[in-house]
């Protein structure tokens, strides 16, 4: 009998490797442009579907405690550009503040709930809740650099939720991001420390 095993981690590159390629296509050709954020998006939610090459036991989430509960496990390669694709897995009831990340930032559900809160912050309108997006499955935001968010991570226990994270640069290259409190006074928020890599030989 011919048994087939499947290499996961090698068909997760090889799939990575692809939409990567076309996120670079898009961004060369239409810049960092909410038009071009929004067709990454679309490309990652299709990436996404692929559920059993992302949840699987190579992926282990932080111990509840450390590192702001939350892990990510980065999956390209740089290929000159600095763009970054990680999966992450987040646990119940991790939130993060409201901040930007002054570079685009692309966020899609694989398995889970993370709700995103979007804000505004200019002078004539004040601090204020814009939108509430509950980003699971089949279900993404896309971030220019200058907007704002929250992350609040649903769920029971210490099962972890997983998404797609990509960024214009990798999450330790983040150190400028602002953060805001409710009355929209700023200060320096710092990127979460805890990431791993994660490439293979495609
Ligand atoms: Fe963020």
């Amino acid at each position: 009998m011919d048994v087939k095993v499947r290499n996961i981690p090698a068909e997760r590159q090889k799939l990575v490797n692809k939409t990567m390629a076309r996120v670079a296509d898009i961004n060369d050709t239409l810049g960092a442009t909410r038009e071009a954020i929004n067709q990454m998006k679309d490309e990652l939610l299709d990436l996404a579907k692929h559920k059993e090459l992302f949840v699987t036991d190579e992926f282990v989430p932080a111990v509840r405690g450390t590192f702001k509960d939350f892990v990510a496990y980065r999956l390209n390669e740089d290929d000159g550009s600095g763009r970054a694709l990680y999966v992450s897995l987040a646990l119940p009831e991790k939130s993060s503040p409201p901040h930007n990340h002054n570079n685009w930032a692309i966020l899609v559900g694989i398995d889970g709930v993370e709700v995103n809160r979007l804000y505004v912050a200019d002078g004539a309108e004040g601090f204020k809740q814009i939108d509430e997006i509950a980003v699971g499955q089949g279900v993404g935001v896309a971030l220019m650099g200058s907007d704002i968010h929250s992350i609040h991570v649903q769920g029971e226990g210490d099962v972890p939720v997983w998404q797609l994270r990509c960024y214009e640069r990798a999450l330790e290259l983040q150190t400028d991001r602002v953060q805001y409190d409710a009355d929209g006074r700023t200060k320096l928020f710092p990127p979460n420390s805890n990431t791993k890599d994660a490439t293979v030989a495609a």
